[in-house]
């Protein structure tokens, strides 16, 4: 009854003749309220034709409407026939190629984000869905506006538009968190991954403690092609291990771990200056000098919640001699736990010498591949290991290593001993993880491992790790976080570690909300209960992550947090379990609304 009094009330306050949806009848009548959600398609506050019209002019054409690029497999999409054998083909092939992932507008890395929506099906490259999914193409949870920008100009008419327009905002560059944050329903997304200038320089003038070189990258640079400019001119720059995450976007925001962090530190240590769009539209410098507490914010603060940074100038080093080596571990039963409680206790002793370990392991199988030990000969690398070789050939367990070998940079290392697991995109993956520290390595170590074994046996063949052995303090301790504003653990870490849950294919909404909780809930239960002393890379963990603020940023999030207000008191922009986002909160993975 009261329901209806105020429909009717509002229906008369507005216009008596226009439909207005139920919805509408909760929504505030005095115009100067604020609205409680965002603003969506099908609200009175979406914007005309005209105005989307009107910004793409001002972008100078490049606003587009993003199909997903999927649609080609199925019937039609929004009412439009879109099936083309032959497109279809091709999207089938490159799902699973990053690189032609990072280079759509929209679309995540991880199609679980997506809704899984539009998906080609990989297994026969037949148009058509996957078998047994939805064979209708639908939005899902993926934007239809995208500005694919070209300059700071672009990005700043981008989000003068979705501020004034109450739009969700969607900072995209490469689409490659794997914890959903570049993806968003109804929004408008900019897309930073054509930001592509790469300038290298002898001096830092910033400088007052750096010998060498700076780079300064755009917001769209991947990895590889930084490593692609440097390795060949002798230069270093700290970057991670995946050649297709984006050095400016996420990865610096959130800290930034590589295979030489037991020498250099954390990524976000090595940044002296940032170019950045802010809420307000306008174009500012943040560095040690100017926006100063902005310039500290973004190295490590939160990513996609400040501003958009269009480019960031990081030191280079002169190249280091690098050794390396593979370990693989493959066992049954106890034996093969046994090898991994040897393997993983010992972390301490590899870290401490600066070492690196990339692994991925699942029951049966640990691949240790490679052991990256910055500055140190053979014969240093084989004092560190021989112990850890000892102990497994005591113990029985089943295990081979590569030759060591020695290379005169990182580079040579990289491309000849990697292990590429985890470079593809398109996989159906949710992943949980956490920082797990020296202390708890130390004091639990085998409860650690005890538990790695009970996530696995908790869903078998469903669980797998893959993680990091390094610790970015060992020789860089920050101890008051005056480099980077990351969770003080970042220095004192033995493994950053990752474990994807692979669901079943094709889920409702309600298998989607299961899956995830026994992600947050069972799996990540069962390693936060045995890591006390352990915090979460902002990156590389859990989306639904409780307690998300210490777990990520700890003592540092109060100084994050007033920073994000300052620059940003409105929320302009918005990312799910970053810094400032509590205020907010996604309903059904769809609209983005104030939390009362
Ligand atoms: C296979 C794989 C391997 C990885 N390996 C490593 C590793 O070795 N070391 C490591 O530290 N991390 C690693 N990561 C994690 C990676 O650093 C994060 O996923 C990172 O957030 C990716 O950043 P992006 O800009 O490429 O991706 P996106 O998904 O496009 O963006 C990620 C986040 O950053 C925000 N963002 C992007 N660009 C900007 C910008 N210009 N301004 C403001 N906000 C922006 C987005 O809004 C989003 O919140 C890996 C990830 C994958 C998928
Ligand atoms: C923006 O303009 C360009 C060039 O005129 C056009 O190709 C594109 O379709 C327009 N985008 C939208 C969303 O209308
Ligand atoms: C992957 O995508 C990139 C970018 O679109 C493209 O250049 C490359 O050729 C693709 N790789 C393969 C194997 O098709
Ligand atoms: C997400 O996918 C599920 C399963 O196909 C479907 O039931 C649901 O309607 C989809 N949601 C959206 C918003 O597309
Ligand atoms: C590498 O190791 C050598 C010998 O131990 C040392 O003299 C040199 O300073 C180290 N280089 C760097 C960059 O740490
Ligand atoms: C390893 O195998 C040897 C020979 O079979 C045996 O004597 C020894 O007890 C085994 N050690 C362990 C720890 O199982």
């Amino acid at each position: 009854m009261i329901g209806t009094i105020v429909w009717l009330a509002t229906v008369v306050a507005i216009n008596a003749s226009a439909y207005q949806p139920l919805v509408e009848v909760r929504e505030p009548l005095s115009s100067t309220a604020p609205p409680k959600c965002k603003c969506y398609p099908g609200d009175s506050c979406w914007p005309s034709t005209a105005g989307w019209a009107a910004l793409n002019r001002t972008v100078g054409g490049r606003l587009i409407r993003a199909t997903p690029p999927g649609a080609v497999c199925y019937d039609s999409f929004e009412g439009v026939p879109t099936k083309n054998a032959i497109k279809c083909a091709e999207v089938a092939l490159q799902w699973t190629n990053a690189s032609w992932t990072a280079d759509q507008a929209t679309i995540p890395m991880i199609p679980l984000w997506s809704n899984n929506t539009c998906e080609p099906n990989t297994a026969t490259g037949q148009p058509g869905p996957p078998g047994g999914c939805s064979d209708a193409c639908s939005i899902g949870f993926l934007s239809q506006y995208a500005i694919l920008a070209k300059s700071a100009d672009d990005v700043a008419a981008g989000v003068n538009f979705a501020r004034t327009k109450k739009l969700r905002l969607i900072i995209r560059n490469t689409g490659h968190c794997f914890m959903g944050r570049s993806t968003g329903y109804g929004a408008l997304v900019i897309n930073t991954h054509r930001l592509s200038s790469i300038k290298f320089e002898n001096k830092c003038s910033l400088c007052d403690d750096h010998s060498g070189g700076v780079v300064k990258v755009g917001a769209g640079v991947m990895l590889k092609d930084v490593y692609a400019q440097a390795w060949p001119k002798n230069l270093d720059v700290l970057g991670g291990e995946c050649p297709t995450v984006g050095i400016a976007g996420g990865f610096v925001q959130g800290g930034g771990q590589g295979p030489l962090s037991g020498h250099y530190g954390v990524g976000s240590d090595h940044a002296i200056s940032f170019d950045v769009v802010l809420a307000s539209g306008k174009v500012v410098t943040a560095d040690a000098k100017n926006n100063a507490d902005l310039f500290w914010a973004l190295k490590g603060g939160g990513m996609g919640t400040f501003g958009v940074v269009i480019s960031v100038t990081l030191k280079t080093y002169p190249t280091i001699p690098v050794t390396g080596m593979g370990l693989t571990i493959t066992d049954t039963g106890d034996r093969f736990w046994e090898g991994v409680r040897i393997w993983h206790t010992m972390a301490p002793t590899y870290t401490a010498a600066g070492m690196y370990v990339w692994y991925a392991m699942q029951e049966g199988s640990l691949i240790a591949q490679p052991f990256v030990a910055p500055n140190m000969t053979i014969q240093q690398f084989n004092t560190v290991v021989a112990p850890l070789l000892a102990k497994l050939r005591a113990a029985n367990v089943t295990f081979m290593t590569t030759e060591v070998r020695t290379f005169s940079k990182f580079g040579d290392l990289y491309q000849n001993m990697w292990f590429t697991a985890f470079h593809s995109s398109g996989l159906g993956a949710y992943f949980g993880g956490r920082m797990i520290s020296q202390q708890d390595v130390k004091e639990r170590g085998n409860d650690i491992v005890a538990a790695f074994r009970k996530m696995s046996d908790k869903y078998p063949g469903q669980v797998l790790f893959g993680g990091h052995l390094v610790n970015p303090g060992n020789r860089i301790k920050d101890p008051e976080q005056k480099l980077s504003a990351v969770h003080p653990v970042w220095r004192d870490t033995a493994d950053i570690q990752i474990f994807l849950y692979l669901p079943p294919p094709c889920m409702s909404a309600q298998q989607r909300a299961e899956a995830e909780s026994r992600v947050t809930t069972e799996l990540g239960g069962i390693l936060r209960a045995v890591t006390p002393k352990s915090a979460v890379y902002s990156n590389e963990g859990d989306i639904n992550e409780p307690n998300w603020q210490d777990a990520f940023w700890g003592p540092v999030y109060p100084k994050v947090l007033k920073i994000k207000k300052r620059y940003d008191p409105n929320d302009v922009f918005w990312s799910k379990s970053s810094t400032g986002s509590e205020g907010w909160a996604l309903q059904d993975n769809l609209k983005l609304c104030k939390v009362t």
